[in-house]
This record gives structure tokens, C-alpha cells and sequence, in this order.
């Protein structure tokens, strides 16, 4: 099979068949804490690092007025056409998670599964967090998911997807190449495996997410008075089980209150 050297998030449609269809139970649950969180009706949402719109364009069609930002302008022009293929705004834009201002406070912000682990040093996550205080109305809601890195990470974890739709078929595999928890780098590959009826091909690329155990998370929640943790909970997404953090917490989302 050829081998082409790219970047993950270069092929939205490749990205968007595999995780695009994922979306219902961070929805869901996103939506319960709206109820059971905030004190006034939640209209307006921004997702910082949208990607594909995975969840933007859900929530667009459930009568959410949201926008968002990501720094790949592919990924932006795919969610853009979305949008406006199912006759919402293209509300979404260029743009960096470290550095953006909203145009209208909103009253949620969301940056799930990991993304926000892209942010490469401790002064871009505390202007990420910067950024969010600004956006949100006061009592406003921010979700952050992520995988908090165990004292001991484990040497090799991987993970496959693979989804159809017609003639295109792609298997994505992801694995942790390996974790310097001094240099609080977790470099991870990636390939897309593609194939249609006239060729086959794999995309293979490499990127490096930021680690974060729970003392270091907490010392960059302290950075920003102004979001307050009010609970958390993991990946399970069931608004009746918030989690207790332990030392082995790994898969967490924090629920932080605009103060
Ligand atoms: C794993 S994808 C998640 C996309 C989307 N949030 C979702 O839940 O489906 C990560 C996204 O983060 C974007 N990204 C990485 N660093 C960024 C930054 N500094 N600012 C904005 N977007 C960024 C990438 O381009 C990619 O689209």
C-alpha cells in the first residue's frame, strides 16, 4: 500500500467519516448540564478547536445559536459546508484556541476528547483558559475532557476506528509512541488507511499532546480565578455519575463555572 506522510486533521472527510458519526452522547450529556448547571437558559455556545463541526453542527441543528474556531482552515472550510449544506450560518473561523475573543458573551464554552492537549506549553493552556473566562457570561459554563497521563503511563496503547460511507472506506489506527512526563510530551501516531474501488492508500503522521496529571490540571484551573470547578465527570458522559478524582483518574471532564 503507498504511503503519503500528512497531517491528521489535512483530510476532514477522512476525519469526519470516522469520528463524525460520534457525537449523541457528548450532546446529551452537554445538554443535561445545561439543565443542571446553569441558571439561566443556555442559547449561545463556542467550541474553541471545532475540527469538523462534529458537535457544532449538532448542536446548530438542535437551535443553538454556536460558533467555533480551529487553526486548520480544511477543517473549517468542511465544517462551514456543513453548515451551510443543512441551512444554518457558517458561523465558524480560523482561528486559535490560545487566542480568541467571541463577538456576543456566550453562555457555554466545550473543548472535548483531548484537544485542548494540542496547546504545547503551560502559557498557551492559561491564555486558552484566559480566553474562555473572557467569553463566557458570568455563571457560564465551560466543559473541558481530556486523558489526565497515570504517574506509570503505560508503554503502548493504541486504538482503531473504521467507518464506510459508499465507495470510501477508511480504518484509522492510533497509538501513545511514547510519554516524557519531564518534557510532559505524549507523542502519538496516526494513520488513515483509505481505500475506494480504484485505489488504496495510507496517510501516516505523527503529533504530540501535552500531558497533564491531576496536581498539574488543578495548578492551571487555580490560573484563572474566574472558572471554578463545580464537578467533574469521565468519558462515560452520565450526567448521574460524577466522578471523585484519585491518583488514577484518567479519562476526565471538568465542569467549570464562570464566577
Ligand atoms: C481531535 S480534533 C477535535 C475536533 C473537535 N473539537 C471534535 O471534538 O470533534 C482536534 C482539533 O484541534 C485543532 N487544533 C489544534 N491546535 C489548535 C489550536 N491551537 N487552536 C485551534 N485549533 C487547534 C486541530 O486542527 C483539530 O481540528
Amino acid at each position: 500500500m503507498d504511503t503519503i506522510a500528512g497531517h491528521l486533521y489535512d483530510y476532514p472527510k477522512y476525519y469526519d467519516l470516522i469520528f463524525g458519526s460520534d457525537w449523541a452522547a457528548e450532546c446529551h450529556f452537554l445538554q443535561s448540564c445545561f439543565k443542571k448547571y446553569s441558571k439561566r437558559p443556555v442559547k449561545r455556545l463556542f467550541e474553541p478547536a471545532c475540527g469538523t463541526g462534529r458537535l457544532v453542527v449538532q448542536f446548530a441543528k438542535s437551535g443553538y445559536e454556536i460558533a467555533g474556531n480551529d487553526l486548520n482552515e480544511k477543517a473549517i472550510a468542511y465544517c462551514n459546508a456543513r453548515l451551510k449544506r443543512a441551512g444554518l450560518p457558517e458561523s465558524t473561523f480560523v482561528g486559535d484556541m490560545a487566542d480568541f475573543t467571541v463577538k456576543k458573551k456566550v453562555d457555554a464554552v466545550f473543548n472535548m476528547i483531548n484537544t485542548f492537549r494540542h496547546l504545547p506549553t503551560e502559557k498557551t493552556a492559561e491564555a486558552h483558559f484566559r480566553c474562555v473566562a473572557d467569553s463566557l457570561n458570568k455563571g457560564g459554563l465551560f466543559f473541558l475532557g481530556l486523558h489526565l497521563t497515570p504517574k506509570t503511563p503505560p508503554k503502548c496503547t493504541s486504538e482503531s476506528w473504521s467507518a464506510t460511507r459508499g465507495n470510501l472506506s477508511v480504518v484509522s489506527n492510533l497509538w501513545s509512541i511514547g510519554t516524557d512526563l519531564k518534557k510532559r510530551e505524549e507523542r502519538i501516531g496516526v494513520t488513515y488507511d483509505v481505500y475506494t474501488p480504484t485505489k488504496q492508500f495510507r496517510i501516516t503522521d505523527e503529533t504530540v499532546f501535552r500531558t497533564y496529571n491531576v496536581e498539574q490540571m488543578f495548578s492551571l484551573i487555580a490560573s484563572e480565578p474566574r472558572l471554578r470547578v463545580v464537578e467533574m465527570y469521565d468519558f462515560r458522559y452520565d450526567i448521574n455519575w460524577p466522578i471523585d478524582l484519585t491518583n488514577d483518574t484518567e479519562d476526565i471532564v471538568y465542569v467549570l463555572q464562570r464566577v
